[in-house]
């Protein structure tokens, strides 16, 4: 496994010309979250293809408040589990290699990433398209693999692909859990013996809503909501059920809903989100 830290290593090697080249883009503090998206990837490269994993932590997708210099960086374990996985190369370039003196550009979707963790992270998905779309011009993949857990990220990331003509496929991979259904995160680590305790609260209320036979948005919202509230530590920051396909309130046209919801636990921030079939 190949470690380069330039952008222009990292054009040079990634690829070999008629064969597929997958990105895996992560942040880091790699679990098997992390970990099945690269099973995934090296999937879709095959044998012969090659699968890079780019590790990254953007400061332009963190607010002036947010857990930028508290997030987590264990290089070397995540390199071990990357050559553990089967990947390739890892791209790890310095802040500075990515945003370098008089850095100005960046992409802005000002649709899908408007609402949900839109509203309350501004600017969080136009660090987020910014960074994934400067890694698709550095690495040139083929295809690039994202998890279902960030739902938004996934949808705004296709929209971008889609209205900038991007040659690169978006492929997702399903969100991978604990035993009690608490999502895997980075940022489980943050969470107080107490709090992680209560934590499974999101998904046991994302299942109530997606299995219960009340046929409302609204309705599937306040139960959700009310599930939640039951654990003492959870503070909603919002539950929403939406259109799937386009993120907008749904309509006679959905075919299927997403319940998303963002929880706090103290100062740590967690995501879920379960679908629904309109029956
Ligand atoms: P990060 O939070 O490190 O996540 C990297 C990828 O792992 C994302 O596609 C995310 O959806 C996926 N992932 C996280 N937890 C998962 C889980 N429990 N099961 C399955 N997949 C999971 O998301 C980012 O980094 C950044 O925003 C990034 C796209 C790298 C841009 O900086």
């Amino acid at each position: 496994m190949k470690i380069v830290r330039t952008a222009s290593r990292a054009a040079q090697i990634c690829g070999v010309a008629g064969r597929p080249l997958v990105l895996v883009p992560t942040m880091g503090a790699l679990h098997a979250g992390h970990l099945s998206l690269m099973r995934k990837a090296r999937k879709l490269a095959g044998n012969t293809g090659t699968v890079a994993v780019s590790i990254f932590v953007n400061p332009a997708q963190f607010g002036p408040k947010e857990d930028l210099s508290r997030y987590p960086r264990p290089f070397a374990r995540d390199c071990r589990l990357c050559a553990a996985a089967g990947v390739d190369v890892v791209f790890h370039p310095a802040p500075d290699e990515m945003y370098g003196a008089g850095y100005s550009t960046y992409v802005d979707e000002e649709r899908v990433s408007r609402v949900l963790c839109g509203k309350s992270r501004p600017g969080h998905f136009r660090g987020v398209c910014t960074v994934v779309l400067k890694l698709f011009n550095i690495v040139g993949p083929d295809a690039a693999v994202f998890g279902e857990k960030d739902y938004q990220q996934v949808a705004v990331i296709r929209r971008m692909a889609w209205d900038l003509n991007l040659a690169c496929r978006i492929v997702t991979a399903p969100t991978v859990r604990e035993a009690d259904g608490l999502a895997l995160s980075s940022r489980n680590a943050f969470l107080s013996p107490e709090e992680r305790a209560q934590a499974p609260v999101i998904r046991r209320a994302l299942l109530r809503a997606r299995d219960a036979d009340n046929k409302r948005p609204g309705g599937l919202a306040r139960l959700a909501r009310r599930e939640i509230a039951t654990a003492r530590l959870a503070k909603i920051e919002y539950v929403e059920v939406l259109d799937a396909d386009t993120l907008e309130k749904p309509g006679p046209g959905t075919r299927e809903l997403v319940i998303a919801c963002a929880v706090h636990f103290g100062r740590t921030r967690l995501i879920d989100n379960v679908r629904r079939t309109v029956r």
